[in-house]
């Protein structure tokens, strides 16, 4: 199972993905989880990130391939990944499209979660991720048990954070580079015979049965048995 999960800001990649990692037992490549890590770590690529990824800017394509092949050449993406973040303009669609053609692992969807804005303002205000594990959290409509603190990671619970560029003002340029840049891609991915929208409003376990049902009623993609960076 070789999937990207595509869709605005906010509109549950992140939460899916983290459905369909435990349903098809691939990892979760999270592109903006990674950029966090190397922020908090403080590493050279944090430290060239942050500004950028604080005011919802692009990291730049070059440094994201670097970051992504690496990841895909990790042992436990050989049988399938569920890809989120990634890719985010028509260039790193291409170079996605080039590097799994050279590993001979074509994509078999492209899932693309569709959300209208006033419900992705509600889901960014609200949203918390623990510090410690990473898991998500919104205020309202997926609330820890403990006001603050995450109910998943192990004693002592790590302590629920806002993302930075979660702010009112840099969710909307997150919206504008989003509809400007990454929207393209449905078209993308649509000529490759690749594309399934899904509505992703509702709770999360009525999504989820949406992209099981998107999965399983999807023909057999234009681009299986050739190189994925076939053109139709
Ligand atoms: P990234 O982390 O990828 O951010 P994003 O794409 O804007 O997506 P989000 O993580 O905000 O939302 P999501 O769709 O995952 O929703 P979630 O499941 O969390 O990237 C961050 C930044 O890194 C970018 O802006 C950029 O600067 C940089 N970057 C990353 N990749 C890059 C690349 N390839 N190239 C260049 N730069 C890159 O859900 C949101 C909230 O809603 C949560 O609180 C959740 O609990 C809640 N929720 C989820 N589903 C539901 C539901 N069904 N009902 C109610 N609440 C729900």
């Amino acid at each position: 199972m070789r999937v990207v999960l595509l869709g605005p800001p906010g509109a549950g990649k992140g939460t899916q993905a983290a459905v369909m990692r435990e349903r098809y037992r691939v990892p979760h490549i999270s592109t903006g989880d990674m950029l966090r890590e190397a922020i908090a770590a403080g590493t050279s690529l944090g430290s060239q990130a942050k500004a950028l990824v604080d005011a919802g800017q692009f990291v730049p394509d070059d440094v994201m391939a670097g970051l992504v092949k690496q990841r895909l050449e990790q042992p436990d993406a050989e049988d399938g990944f569920v890809l989120d973040g990634y890719p985010r303009n028509e260039a790193q669609g291409e170079t996605l499209d080039g590097l799994l053609a050279a590993m001979g692992l074509p994509l078999d969807h492209v899932v693309m979660l569709d959300l209208d804005d006033a419900e992705i303002v509600r889901r960014l205000s609200g949203r918390r991720t623990c510090g410690t594990c990473g898991a998500p959290y919104h205020v309202s409509s997926a609330p820890p048990r403990q006001d603050g603190r995450c109910d998943r990671c192990a004693p002592p619970a790590g302590t629920l954070l806002q993302r930075p560029d979660d702010r009112e003002d840099v969710v909307t340029e997150r919206l504008r580079v989003y509809r400007e840049r990454t929207a393209p891609l449905a078209d993308f991915y649509r000529r490759r015979g690749l594309l399934r929208t899904v509505d992703a409003s509702g709770a999360v376990g009525e999504v989820e049965r949406r992209i099981l049902a998107a999965l399983a009623g999807s023909p057999a993609p234009a681009s299986r048995g050739r190189a994925a960076g076939g053109r139709p």
